[in-house]
C-alpha cells in the first residue's frame, strides 16, 4: 500500500512540514521530513487538524494466477482423477453414479451420506477416483463459461438399446472442446433389445473408435442397473488417468473450483468445494469467487468432519461471508490480511460490474464464453 511521508502530509493538509514535526513530537515520534508514517500516525495528525481520514480502497490485483507458486517436479504427487458423467437423456448417468456409489465407496457409512455435496470419491484396489454428482453437461456449460476446468476424464454413457443421440453428440462435444480423454459406457447390456456394434458403428463417425477397429477408445459394456461392468469400468478410468500422470502438490495452499453452494439457516453460506491442488485446512483464509472467509468447518462426501483435504478431494465448508457461485475458483491465502483485502476488493467489483452489466448478459454472450 501506498505510505506517506512528514512532507507528504504537510503538503495534504497545507501545513507547514515544521508544525507537524512538532506535533508528532508532541505525540512521542520523532520524526525528519522524509519519514514515512503509518496509518495510525497520519489518522492522528488529521484528527488534531479535524480532519478525518477516508481510507482509501487498496486496489490489490486479484487474479489468483498471480498468487500461485509454480511447483518444482519434485513436489508433484498422483492425485485421484475427476470424472464426469455424461450422455443423453435416459442412457442411465444417474443410474451409473448410484451403482457406483453402492457398490464402490468405503463401506461402513450406512446412513452416513448425510451430505449432498455434488461429487463423492470411490475406490477400486486402494486407489480413489472422484465422481462429479451435477450432470455433465451442466458441469461443463456452467464451469467452462467460468473457465474454470475440473474434469479430467469424461464417461459417455450410451444405452445399447438406443444408441447415439443428440445430446450423446453434445456430450462429446463438450469433452472434445475440453480436451478431456472419453471412456464410452455401453449401458443397458441387460436388455434384449441391446445393440453395442450399432453404438460402436455410429461413434465412429465422431472419432472414438475401439481398440479392436483399429481405434484408441475404450469402450466398456455395462448394465448399470444391475451393477455388472462396473469393475472394469473403473479399472479402465484408473487405467486412463495413470497415462495422464495426473499430479498435484499437496504442501501449499489450496486452489479448486465451487462445485455447489447455498444458503444454510444454521450455518449461514455452505460451499461444496473440490480441492484441485495443494492442502485446504479448518482455519484456512481463503477467497472463494467474490466471498471470503476462514474455513470454519468442513465435512468429506461421507459427511464426516475432517480437518484436512487434499488434491482432487471434494469437501463441504462453512466460514464464507456470502454464498459463492458454482464454477467460481477458490485460493487460500497464509496471510489473513491479503485474503481479506482480495476478497473486499473482489466483492466491490463484483457489485460494481453486477450493477453496470446486469441487463447485457444475453444467453448469446454465454454461449460464446463456452
Ligand atoms: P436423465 O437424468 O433424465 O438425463 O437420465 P439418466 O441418464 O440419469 O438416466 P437414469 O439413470 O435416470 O435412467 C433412466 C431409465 O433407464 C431408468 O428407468 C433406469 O431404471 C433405466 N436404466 C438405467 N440403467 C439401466 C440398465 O443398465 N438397464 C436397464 N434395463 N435399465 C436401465
Ligand atoms: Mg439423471
Amino acid at each position: 500500500s501506498e505510505t506517506l511521508t512528514v512532507n507528504g502530509l504537510a503538503e495534504k493538509l497545507h501545513k507547514d512540514v515544521s508544525e507537524i514535526i512538532k506535533k508528532l513530537m508532541f505525540l512521542g515520534i520523532m520524526a525528519t521530513k522524509n519519514q514515512d508514517l503509518d496509518d495510525d500516525a497520519v489518522e492522528l495528525i488529521c484528527s488534531d487538524y479535524n480532519v478525518t481520514v477516508e481510507k482509501e480502497i487498496i486496489l490489490e490485483d486479484t487474479d489468483f494466477d498471480k498468487y500461485r507458486k509454480e511447483d518444482d517436479e519434485q513436489d508433484l504427487i498422483e492425485r485421484p482423477a475427476v470424472v464426469t458423467i455424461m450422455g443423453h437423456v435416459d442412457h442411465g448417468k444417474t443410474t451409473l453414479l448410484d451403482s457406483i456409489r453402492h457398490t464402490k465407496v468405503t463401506a461402513g457409512e450406512a446412513g452416513g451420506i448425510t451430505q449432498h455435496i455434488g461429487a463423492y470419491q470411490a475406490e477400486n484396489d486402494g486407489k480413489k477416483v472422484t465422481f462429479l454428482d451435477t450432470p455433465g453437461h451442466e458441469a461443463f456449460t456452467s464451469m467452462r463459461s467460468r473457465g474454470a476446468q475440473i474434469t479430467d476424464i469424461a464417461i459417455l454413457v450410451v444405452a445399447a438399446d438406443d444408441g447415439v443421440m443428440p445430446q450423446t453428440v453434445e456430450a462429446i462435444n463438450h469433452a472434445k472442446a475440453a480436451e478431456v480423454p472419453i471412456i464410452v459406457a455401453v449401458n443397458k447390456m441387460d436388455k434384449e433389445t441391446a445393440n453395442p456394434d450399432r453404438v460402436m458403428q455410429e461413434l465412429t463417425e465422431y472419432q472414438l473408435i475401439p481398440e479392436d477397429w483399429g481405434g484408441s477408445t475404450i469402450f466398456v459394456p455395462i448394465s448399470a442397473i444391475k451393477g455388472e461392468g462396473i469393475d472394469e469400468l473403473l479399472e479402465m478410468i484408473l487405467l486412463v488417468a495413470e497415462m495422464e500422470e495426473l499430479k498435484a502438490n499437496p504442501n501449499k495452499a489450496a486452489f479448486g473450483t465451487v462445485i455447489d453452494a447455498q444458503l444454510d439457516r444454521g450455518r449461514g453460506a455452505v460451499a461444496s468445494l473440490l480441492v484441485q491442488d495443494g492442502t485446504l485446512s479448518v482455519g484456512d483464509s481463503i477467497v472463494v469467487g467474490n466471498t471470503f472467509g476462514r474455513v470454519r468447518a468442513m465435512v468429506n462426501d461421507l459427511g464426516q468432519r475432517i480437518d484436512k483435504a487434499e488434491p482432487s478431494t471434494p469437501v463441504e465448508i462453512t466460514g464464507l461471508n456470502a454464498v459463492p457461485q458454482a464454477g467460481d475458483q477458490f485460493l487460500v491465502f497464509t496471510d489473513e490480511r491479503k485474503a481479506r483485502q482480495i476478497g473486499e476488493t473482489r466483492q466491490q467489483q463484483h457489485i460494481v460490474e453486477s450493477r453496470g452489466s446486469q441487463a447485457k448478459i444475453s444467453l448469446d454472450d454465454l454461449f460464446e464464453q463456452i
